[in-house]
């Protein structure tokens, strides 16, 4: 029997261990029990900091990156995700991912030694701390946790926050801790990482997508024997558009289950508010298109209207 490895960095009940879980079911259902996939969630085997080296390494077989953490492997494009304000609804990352730029980004994996399997959708993140954050003055002077990404530490220091990257692991101690103030996330990541307890305001901006490439080793995955090679492939594309349809019930539960905790505010921000917002953050998208160029900005503004 075959054992392959997959390390996440969340809690199983995410729509990321939800999909890579039913994901292992498929494998060992497709193989008839001749290759078993072993999860490890919650960095229990690898962090943010060493998944993708380990990846590179052989030590593990499959990682689910957030693209926010793409950048840092000299892919500045993927933070094309990042920007605020970019999406309206999942329906028009899905475009993005579908469309040129997302088949594009997954291409530029393999300068990495990487081979992307497919995106995975978590949803729409919303800013916290121990205040309401709806205008960008509320945000003066705060240290807000972030990806490791530089349209989101730009994002920050638009709104007068001090960006300051921290990996997954780290970000509910660094909050009890008070190292920072705030954070942004996702309404499942903030409820199964009990940010709650450690977050006083959570402000449902919205303002911008988190999501997944699915990566194997290039190398490993070229050296599988065609059959399971293909059975893993479908394995996962099964898997994926399976965890793709869980993203808005994670949403809506999640934010019931928040808007129901005593001790955690849940703010709306009105619309001249979001308009604020929006216009704060609107230097951001020049920021990247400097960095990446602006081929990738009109890749994006066509995928966008496809
Ligand atoms: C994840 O959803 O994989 C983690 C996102 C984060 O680091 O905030």
């Amino acid at each position: 029997m075959r054992v392959l490895r997959l390390s996440h960095v969340v809690a199983p009940n995410t729509p990321k261990g939800q999909a890579l879980e039913h994901f292992a079911q498929l494998v060992e259902r497709y193989s008839q029990g001749r290759i078993r996939v072993q999860i490890y969630p919650q960095s229990t085997l690898y962090g943010d900091a060493d998944e993708v080296q380990a990846l590179q390494f052989g030590a593990v077989h499959f990682i689910a990156p957030s693209l926010s953490k793409f950048g840092r492997m000299g892919l500045p494009e993927f933070e094309l995700f990042d920007l605020p304000y970019a999406f309206d609804s999942l329906e028009q990352v899905r475009r993005v991912m579908d469309g040129v730029p997302g088949q594009l980004l997954l291409e530029r994996l393999q300068r990495n030694g990487v081979h992307g399997l497919g995106y995975l959708h978590n949803g729409f993140k919303h800013m916290s701390a121990q205040h309401a954050l709806l205008t960008p003055n509320d945000y003066l002077g705060l240290r807000m946790r972030i990806q490791p990404s530089r349209v989101l530490a730009d994002q920050m220091q638009a709104l007068g926050a001090s960006p300051v990257a921290l990996s997954f692991g780290e970000t509910y101690p660094a909050l009890q801790r008070k190292v920072v103030d705030g954070t942004e996330n996702t309404a499942s990541n903030f409820w199964t990482q009990k940010l709650q307890r450690v977050q006083s305001d959570l402000s449902l901006t919205g303002h911008g997508y988190l999501g997944y490439a699915v990566v194997t080793q290039q190398r490993f995955w070229e050296n599988l024997p065609n059959n399971e090679r293909a059975l893993l492939d479908q394995a996962m594309r099964d898997a994926l558009q399976w965890g793709n349809t869980l993203a808005l019930e994670h949403e809506r539960s999640s934010l019931q289950a928040l808007r129901g905790t005593t001790a955690l505010r849940v703010h709306t921000p009105g619309a001249a508010q979001t308009q604020a917002l929006r216009r704060a953050l609107l230097p951001v998208r020049q920021q990247l298109a400097q960095r990446i160029g602006s081929v990738w900005m009109d890749l994006l503004t066509e995928a966008l209207h496809s």
